[in-house]
């Protein structure tokens, strides 16, 4: 897991699972989804442990999206792939997973990134994180759930103002729209973390998993294959060239309006 640095606190009975890839601001390539995967794994088969912190390597980013440098010279079904596959792979395995999942946003969470913290079963942040859905400046649209997830989490008018002006929200904003449940400060974020998961002590291990499972059920992602097939049609167009090309160059795209 060279992208992952898994530690265990048995005191509190929590996998501490840490995306590894500071530099690229923990951008989501096909390495780092494979290690999460396998991460989840060990935590899962773990007795001794009863739930999740999921966050960010640095100060800066919990995860800045997809790797757009990835998936820039992709075609349509490479893109629909990219899509279905993390999905499968991850972001629904961790929607889905039987122990309880905080995400710990640390700092950037940017669509894919978003997209995972949206996955994650309660998510809290620190007070410099910044959320939002950047795709559609880049030509694109979010291709992990996150047209699905955040309309149920926020609701319908708010998820299209998020997603179609891609404005970032600070900590604060997430917090008073119940995108996260708890804002700390940086310092005392994994600290307050771990202290949620204390509850889950006095639970049945039976009981959590059945109450993930139950409340998933009320949100059946109809529109999962609709989202995948929206995100990889608009890996034809000219304006996707130009966005990730202006990404590339830090610049503002151009686009055919
Ligand atoms: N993919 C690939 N590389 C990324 C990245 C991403 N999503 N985000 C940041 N990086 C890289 C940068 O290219 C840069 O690498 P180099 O040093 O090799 O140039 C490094 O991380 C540091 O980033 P910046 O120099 O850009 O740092 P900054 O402080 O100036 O800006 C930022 C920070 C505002 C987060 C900026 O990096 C940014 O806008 N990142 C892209 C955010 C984004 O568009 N995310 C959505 C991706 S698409 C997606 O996620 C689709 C999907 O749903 C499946």
């Amino acid at each position: 897991m060279q992208n992952i640095n898994y530690t265990k606190n048995i005191e509190y009975k929590v996998a501490i699972v840490v995306i590894s890839r500071e530099k690229q601001l923990n951008a989501l390539n096909k390495e780092v989804i494979r290690d999460l995967e396998i991460a989840l794994g060990e935590a899962k088969k773990s007795k001794n442990i009863r739930s999740i912190i999921l966050t960010g390597s640095g100060n800066k980013a919990f995860v800045a999206g997809a790797d757009i440098k990835e998936f820039k010279n992709f075609h349509k079904e490479q893109a629909f792939n990219l899509s279905q596959t993390g999905k499968v792979k991850l972001f629904d395995k961790i929607a889905n997973f039987q122990k309880p999942i905080i995400a710990a946003i640390n700092g950037y969470a940017l669509g894919g990134g978003l997209e995972l913290a949206l996955s994650a079963h309660i998510r809290v942040a620190s007070k410099n994180a910044k959320l939002g859905f950047p795709e559609c400046s880049l030509g694109l649209i979010p291709g992990y759930g996150g047209t699905q997830r955040l309309p149920k989490i926020i609701g319908q008018g708010l998820a299209h103002e998020m997603i179609l002006t891609g404005k970032m929200l600070s900590a604060e904003e997430a917090h008073r729209i119940g995108l996260v449940n708890h804002v700390f400060s940086e310092d005392e974020l994994i600290e307050k973390t771990l202290d949620i998961t204390k509850s889950f002590h006095t639970k049945s291990p039976e009981a959590l998993s059945s109450a993930i499972k139950s409340i998933n059920s009320c949100f059946i992602n109809s529109g999962d294959s609709v989202e995948s097939q929206e995100f990889a049609k608009l890996f034809e167009t000219q304006n996707f060239k130009e966005g990730v090309q202006a990404f590339m160059e830090k610049r503002k795209p151009n686009f055919n309006k």
